[in-house]
């Protein structure tokens, strides 16, 4: 791999929502050249392929290609990961085997620094099957002897992510029904600032391995965000409430048929309250994008900041 570019930066799981808004950021840059990983030929339709996008096809399960696929990268980003399970894809295959494969292959394509994109809330000793699989992952890079940068991450919002098209699709109704009233507090990062974050720390790595927690700048309520929302397409919505362990009682029925969705699992981490003790913003060096212009970006609508 070589580019006239200052830095190469090789990104796992490049056809997901993060990828696509990073590999975005990366193209018409003339310091930055990128190598777009993916699993399977058809995962690299859509993506951006201008002079600094290279496009390299691996799996997990091939150490040799994904070897070679890191070769001459200054930095791994690795995306590739899952919250919602299926038939094909669990937990620990996702997020705990591809991270494993991953490290692996690093250090033998001498990769000299791993930015993983992690979650709040991650922990190799949770009883919630996610936040378990993406603690043991966070754990396989600290024990990589690797440098590695762990950004952990609340609700994503941008056009692509799940969050962003799950926020606008449930905004366009009337009247709704979420899980408990949407009490619980978020902290939604706009998904262009988590970019900017990651591109700092391949540009500027630090030595070691470094966590930080990554959210965005206001604190609210799902059902003020949901309200704000339907606001922005024009309209009121009336927010009523599904009880959780109803809700948690359907979903273990139906995840025993479907073997993944929407599962109990699922249910804990969208309804759990984000917060941190320190915003990592600062340490990042970046600067947060208010969230009525990441709504407004979401919504197709003018910023009001
Ligand atoms: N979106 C959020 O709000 C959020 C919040 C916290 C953390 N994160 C983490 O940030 C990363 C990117 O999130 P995203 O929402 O942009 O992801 P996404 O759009 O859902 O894409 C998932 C990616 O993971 C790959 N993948 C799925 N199963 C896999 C497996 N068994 N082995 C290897 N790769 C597999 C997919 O590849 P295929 O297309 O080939 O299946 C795809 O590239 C993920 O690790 C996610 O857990 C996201």
């Amino acid at each position: 791999m070589s580019s006239g570019a200052d830095t190469t930066v090789a990104v796992t799981g490049a056809n997901s929502a993060v990828g696509r808004a990073l590999l975005a950021r990366v193209a018409g840059q003339d310091a930055l050249a990128a190598v777009a990983i993916v699993r399977r030929p058809e995962a690299l339709e859509g993506l951006p392929s201008s002079p600094p996008i290279g496009t390299r096809i691996a799996r997990y399960d091939e150490p040799e290609r994904l070897t070679a696929a890191l070769s001459g990268a200054d930095c791994v980003v690795h995306l590739a990961g899952i919250l919602i399970e299926s038939r094909t894809s669990r937990y620990e295959t996702a997020n705990v085997d591809a991270t494993r494969a991953l490290v692996a292959a690093a250090r033998a394509a001498a990769a000299r620094h791993i930015v993983f994109v992690s979650s709040l809330g991650a922990d190799p000793g949770s009883r919630n099957g996610y936040f378990r699989s993406k603690g043991e992952a966070e754990r396989l890079l600290a024990e990589s002897g690797l440098d590695a940068t762990i950004i952990r991450t609340p609700l994503l919002l941008g056009p692509d992510t799940a969050g962003g098209r799950a926020l606008l699709r449930t905004a366009e109704r009337r009247s709704v029904r979420v899980l408990g009233g949407g009490v619980h507090t978020l902290r939604p990062l706009d998904v262009d600032d988590l970019c900017d974050a990651v591109l700092r720390c391949c540009a500027q790595p630090a030595a070691g391995v470094q966590t930080h927690e990554l959210v965005g700048p206001e604190r609210l309520r799902y059902r003020e965000l949901l309200e704000r929302t339907a606001g922005l397409l024009g309209h009121e919505i009336d927010v009523r409430s599904t009880p959780i362990r109803l809700a948690k009682l359907g979903a273990g029925l139906a995840g025993i048929v479907r073997a993944g969705g929407m599962t109990p699992a699922v249910i804990d981490v969208i309804t759990s309250d984000e917060a941190v003790d320190r915003n990592a913003d600062g340490d990042l060096g970046i600067r947060l994008t208010p969230l009525p212009d990441t709504l407004a970006k979401l919504c197709g609508t003018t910023p009001t900041t």
